[in-house]
């Protein structure tokens, strides 16, 4: 396995394996690596003929007053883990490499991006499009993939690789999570052992979503009713927002038709949880 931290060497490596008529399945990640992270890079082993991972946690998705320092990072166990699922390359650029000073041209996907997540953490799907148009074109990849966990920043990124016209593939991977339902997630590590245990119902918040449905609920409002008295059994989960919309346009709908994408973002102590099921009619 290679590790590689220069961006012209990063470079260098695509293009030779380029040159040799293979293909790049890439992988791009924040570190502190967990169970969703390696379902992606075994999709991508089976996808491909090289994996490139890459280990950056990225300061323009933060906010000021966000995570970012505390954001967690382990290399040394991330490359272990890297090693032991096979991946060919891990790219760990360095922040000044990757933003110089003076560093002032970003990709924005209007309109998508100040929903949902968006609205209160303004200018983070900014600095998502800004490091992975950045990272695709330096890893040049055939096939970039994403965890709909994520799900509102799979949206984004497709629609800037669609706009943008960039030559890359985006696959998608369903949600990992724990034995008790909740999405795996790099920010778990902040909560405690309750916190761990009271996030439980946001998962099953969403859970109730889909049995409501089943159960011929389609007004929107009512299914997100039932869904607070889910997560109201515990007060140590602050809700930010609860939606149910349109799969594509990420628009709130009244009723439940077709395709809904039902989605929540909660804090519990020090983390900021977000999760997400799509529900059929
Ligand atoms: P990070 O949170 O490290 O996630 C990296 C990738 O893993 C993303 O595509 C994310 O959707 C996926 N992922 C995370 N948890 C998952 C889970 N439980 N199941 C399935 N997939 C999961 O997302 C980022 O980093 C950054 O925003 C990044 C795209 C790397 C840009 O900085």
């Amino acid at each position: 396995m290679r590790v590689v931290s220069s961006i012209e060497e990063m470079k260098g490596l695509s293009r030779g394996l380029r040159k040799e008529d293979k293909t790049i399945a890439f992988v791009p990640t924040m570190g502190y690596l967990h169970g969703g992270h390696t379902e992606l890079i075994r999709r991508a082993k089976g996808l491909s003929d090289v994996v490139v991972v890459s280990i950056f946690v990225n300061p323009t998705q933060f906010g000021p007053k966000e995570d970012y320092r505390s954001y967690p990072r382990d290399m040394e166990r991330d490359l272990k883990i890297c090693r032991e699922e096979g991946v060919d390359v891990v790219f760990t650029p360095e922040a000044e490499e990757m933003y110089p000073e003076g560093f002032s041209t970003y990709v924005t996907v209007e309109g998508l991006s100040e929903r949902l997540c968006g609205v209160s953490r303004p200018g983070h799907f900014r600095g998502v499009t800004t490091v992975v148009a950045k990272l695709f074109n330096i890893v040049t990849p055939h096939i970039a993939l994403f965890g709909l966990k994520d799900y509102q920043q799979q949206l984004i990124i497709k629609k800037m690789v669609r706009e943008l016209n960039m030559d890359v593939k985006i696959v998608t991977v369903e949600t990992v999570r724990d034995e008790d339902g909740l999405a795996l997630s790099s920010r778990n590590r902040y909560l405690t052992d309750n916190e761990r245990k009271v996030s439980r119902l946001i998962p099953e918040a969403l859970k109730r979503a889909e049995e409501c449905v089943k159960e011929g609920v389609s007004e929107a409002s009512c299914i997100i009713e039932e869904m607070k008295k889910v997560i109201d059994r515990k007060p140590e989960i602050m809700v930010d927002y609860i939606k149910i919309c349109h799969p594509e346009t990420l628009e709130d709908v009244e009723r439940v038709e077709g395709e809904v994408l039902v989605a929540i973002a909660a804090k519990v102590g020090r983390a900021r949880l977000i999760d997400n099921l799509i529900i059929k009619k």
